[in-house]
C-alpha cells in the first residue's frame, strides 16, 4: 500500500516500514562508525522499541556485540493498516543483528503485567541463562496494577497552582498561551504508580528470584529534570513526583543487589522528541528552542549519541561518574549555563511569527515524522511499500 503520515492530536497513528528501517540503520552506522564499546554481553531492554530504549539496544548490540531481549508493546500490521512505528523498528532491527549473527528476540505486550515478566523469565533460563544489564525505558500513559488490579492512568499537571504558559502546535506552528489546572494527590499518586520506581523494583525482584541476573549486574532508568521554564509542569508537577521515586527506587535496588555486586542506576538525558515527549505542554516548544541554541553551538545529540556517550563516557567506567544525588548526568550540555540563558532570552521573544526564524520548528517536525518513518528524502513514499512486516525474533 502507498503509505502517508496520518495525524491525530499528538500523534501520528500511521508509520512507514522502509522510514523506519532508515533511523534504525542510521543509528546502527552511528555506532558501528564509533567502534567496539566494552559493555554488556546478554542484555533485556524494557520498551525496547523506541526512543532512547531502542538507541540502548542498537548500542548493547552493535557496539558490544550483546545478545538482547527487547519487550515492548506496540501494534502489529493488518492488512492495509500500518504496524506502529516501533514494531517496525524492531522488525529491521532484529533483521540486522541476524544478518549479523548477533542473538536478539523479543516479547510485545504489557510489562505491567505478571505474564510478560513470566513469558521473559522462561525466554532468559531457555536462552541466555543469565542477564548482565536490565535497561528500563518505559514511557506510558497508563499502568493496570498486577496485585491490585487497578487501572492508574498518569497525568502531566502542575502540584498547588495553576500553571501558564507558552506552548507551540508544532503541527501548524501556532504558538499560544495554555493554562493547566493544578492536580490533585491522587494525581500525583496515579502518576507515581505508572511512572515511578514500582514496576522496575517488581522486574528486578523477579528475575533475582530466578537467579537470572550475573554477578557484577547493572540495571539502568532514565530521568529528566529540565530547565526553570518547564519546572512547574515537569520536575516539579506530577511527572517529577515519579521521577523523584524512580530516583529513590535505584538505592533500593541496589541494596537488594549487594550479593551479586550489582547496582541500579539512573541516567538524567537530555529532552528528546520521541512520541512521549511530544504528548507533554510546553516541552515541544523548548526542544524547538533548545534544538536551535545546540545545533548552532555544535553540541546538538539524538537518543543514539546521547546513549552511545552513556556507554563510553559513564556507565562503563571503572567509576561511574554520578551528580551529589548519584545520578548519572548525559543533560550535561543541554543544560549548560550559556545554552539555557540563550533558550530563557529566546523564550521570551516566541511567538507564532518569530518561532520559525529563532526556534528549529523544521528541525521538530522533521524529527517527529522520522520518529513514524516519514519525511526522509531518500524514500520514495509515493511507491507502494508492504505493511505486513514480521518480527523475525518476536516469541
Ligand atoms: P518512547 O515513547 O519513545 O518509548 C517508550 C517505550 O515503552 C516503547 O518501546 C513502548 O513500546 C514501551 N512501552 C510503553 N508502554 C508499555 C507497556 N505497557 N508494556 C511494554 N512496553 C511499553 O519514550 P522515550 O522518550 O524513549 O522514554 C523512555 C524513558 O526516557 C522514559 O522514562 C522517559 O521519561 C525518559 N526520558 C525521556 C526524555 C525525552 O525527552 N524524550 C528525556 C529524558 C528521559
Ligand atoms: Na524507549
Amino acid at each position: 500500500m502507498i503509505i502517508e503520515p496520518k495525524t491525530r492530536g499528538f500523534i501520528c497513528i500511521t508509520s512507514h516500514p522502509e522510514g523506519c528501517e532508515k533511523s534504525v540503520l542510521d543509528q546502527i552506522n552511528y555506532i558501528k562508525s564509533k567502534g567496539e564499546i566494552q559493555g554488556p554481553k546478554n542484555v533485556l531492554v524494557i520498551g525496547a522499541s523506541t526512543g532512547f530504549g531502542l538507541a540502548s539496544r542498537i548500542t548493547s548490540a552493535f557496539g558490544s556485540k550483546s545478545a538482547t531481549i527487547g519487550v515492548f508493546f506496540e501494534k502489529p500490521p493488518a492488512p492495509g493498516k500500518t504496524a506502529s512505528s516501533g514494531w517496525y523498528n524492531t522488525a529491521a532491527f532484529e533483521r540486522i543483528a541476524h544478518e549479523d549473527g548477533l542473538y536478539a528476540k523479543s516479547i510485545n505486550g504489557d510489562a505491567f503485567s505478571n505474564e510478560v515478566k513470566e513469558q521473559t523469565i522462561q525466554l532468559i533460563k531457555k536462552d541466555l541463562g543469565q542477564i548482565d544489564m536490565i535497561i528500563y525505558s518505559l514511557a506510558s500513559p497508563v499502568r493496570t496494577h498486577p496485585v491490585t488490579g487497578v487501572r492508574h492512568k498518569s497525568t502531566l499537571k502542575p502540584i498547588g497552582g495553576t500553571f501558564t504558559n507558552k506552548t507551540v502546535d508544532f503541527h501548524t506552528g501556532e504558538v499560544k498561551n495554555i493554562s493547566i489546572e493544578p492536580c490533585t494527590q491522587e494525581d500525583i499518586e496515579n502518576t507515581i504508580a505508572v511512572m515511578g520506581g514500582e514496576d522496575w523494583e517488581m522486574w528486578i525482584n523477579a528475575l533475582k528470584k530466578e537467579n537470572l541476573l550475573s554477578d557484577g549486574f547493572k540495571t539502568i532508568a532514565y530521568s529528566y529534570i529540565g530547565p526553570k521554564l518547564t519546572e512547574a509542569v515537569y520536575r516539579k508537577g506530577t511527572i517529577g513526583k515519579a521521577k523523584d521515586h524512580l530516583e529513590k527506587t535505584a538505592f533500593t535496588i541496589t541494596d537488594s543487589l549487594k550479593d551479586i555486586n550489582g547496582k541500579a542506576f539512573v541516567s538524567v538525558n537530555k529532552a528528546l522528541v520521541t512520541q512521549s515527549s511530544s504528548a507533554i505542554p510546553v516541552i515541544p516548544l523548548y526542544i524547538s528552542l533548545l534544538y536551535k541554541v545546540m545545533k548552532e553551538k555544535g553540541v546538538q545529540e539524538g537518543c543514539i549519541a546521547q546513549i552511545h556517550r552513556l556507554y563510553t563516557e559513564r556507565l562503563f567506567l571503572d567509576e561511574v561518574p554520578t551528580d551529589s544525588e548519584g545520578r548519572i548526568r548525559i543533560d550535561d550540555l543541554e543544560m549548560r549555563a550559556d545554552i539555557q540563558e540563550e533558550v530563557a532570552q529566546l523564550w521570551e521573544q516566541a511567538s507564532t511569527e518569530t518561532l520559525p526564524s529563532i526556534g528549529d520548528l523544521e528541525g521538530y517536525k522533521d524529527e517527529f515524522f522520522n520518529l513514524f518513518g516519514f519525511h526522509y528524502d531518500e524514500i520514495d513514499y509515493s511507491l507502494d511499500t508492504e505493511e505486513m512486516v514480521d518480527i523475525p525474533g518476536l516469541q
